[in-house]
């Protein structure tokens, strides 16, 4: 059974078709990129997978523990308790706010806190409490963001709030991760310490990542398989290196830019 299986899902915004039929497997463990031109239905297709978005019709079917369960149709919050977890297109930190803080109320947000405990600050609440911060502050010192961990998220250089945004995202402990375009507006610099962040997340946290990017340099490293979206379609499948030589892939992205890595 796959992780993910989605078949047929389609997305209509009026006349237009943003995702159209398409059907694709994501299995556990695995590192997917999701590529396509402008416009191509890549962030719609999140939007649907991770419940934003409610799909004009299709499927889209998880595996737990439970076995398959149907997707479609569940709020944000419940996919998020099924291990789904996304960044978005823009950055959506709370800017205000520590990045310790930041990550604290990630871990909580899916777990129903118990008010009386809460309210009345039973010792069992400090318990809690502590533990929330001691895993917060090892999850920063992992991802080497512990000395910013004071500094309210907004006042930090563009790439580390990037990276605050995806260690929110795994502090929430999906299997599942969706970042979408997670390298856009960084420099060469940036990218390349992203790029040894999304490895890890994979291989050392054992989450699978589908992650949608311009960045060929990016995608060939890191995806172990592409799909590719134009107009709306899956034009094709396959490793870096079958996507890299696919005619259709090549002809999607001709007048725009090149599938060429770098
Ligand atoms: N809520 C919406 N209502 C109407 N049209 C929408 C909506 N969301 C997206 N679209 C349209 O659907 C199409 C696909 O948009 P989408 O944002 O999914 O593309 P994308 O592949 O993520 O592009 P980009 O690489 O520029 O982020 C576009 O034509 C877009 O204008
Ligand atoms: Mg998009």
């Amino acid at each position: 059974m796959s992780l993910l299986e989605v078949n047929h899902l389609t997305q209509q915004f009026g006349g237009l078709k943003a995702v159209s039929d398409v059907s694709l497997t994501i299995e556990d463990g695995e590192l997917i990129a999701l590529i396509g031109p402008n416009g191509a239905g890549k962030t719609t297709l999140f939007n649907m997978l991770t419940g934003v978005n409610v799909p004009t019709s299709g499927e889209i079917k998880m595996a737990t523990d439970k076995g398959q369960v149907l997707i479609n149709g569940k709020r944000t919050d419940q996919v998020a308790k099924l291990g789904m977890s996304r960044t978005f297109q823009n950055i959506r930190l709370f800017a205000e706010l520590s990045v310790l803080d930041n990550i604290k109320i990630a871990m909580t947000s899916n777990t129903r806190e118990n008010f009386v405990e809460t309210m009345l600050r039973l010792p069992s609440f400090y318990k809690k409490e502590s533990a929330i911060e001691d895993e917060a502050r090892k999850l920063l010192t992992d991802f080497q963001l512990i000395r910013y961990a004071r500094s309210t998220a907004g006042s930090l250089p563009y790439g580390l709030q990037r990276r605050v945004e995806i260690v929110r995202a795994l502090a929430t402990k999906p299997r599942l991760l969706f970042l979408d375009e997670p390298a856009a507006g960084m420099n060469p610099e940036e990218t390349a310490d992203l790029t040894a962040v999304i490895s890890r997340i994979q291989k050392d946290y054992g989450v699978t990542v589908v992650l949608i990017e311009h960045d060929m340099s990016l995608v060939m490293n890191l995806a172990q398989r592409i799909y590719v979206l134009d107009h709306g379609s899956l034009i094709a499948s396959g490793t870096p290196a079958e996507i890299k030589q696919n005619p259709a892939v090549v002809a999607a992205y001709l007048g725009g830019e090149a599938v060429a890595e770098g």
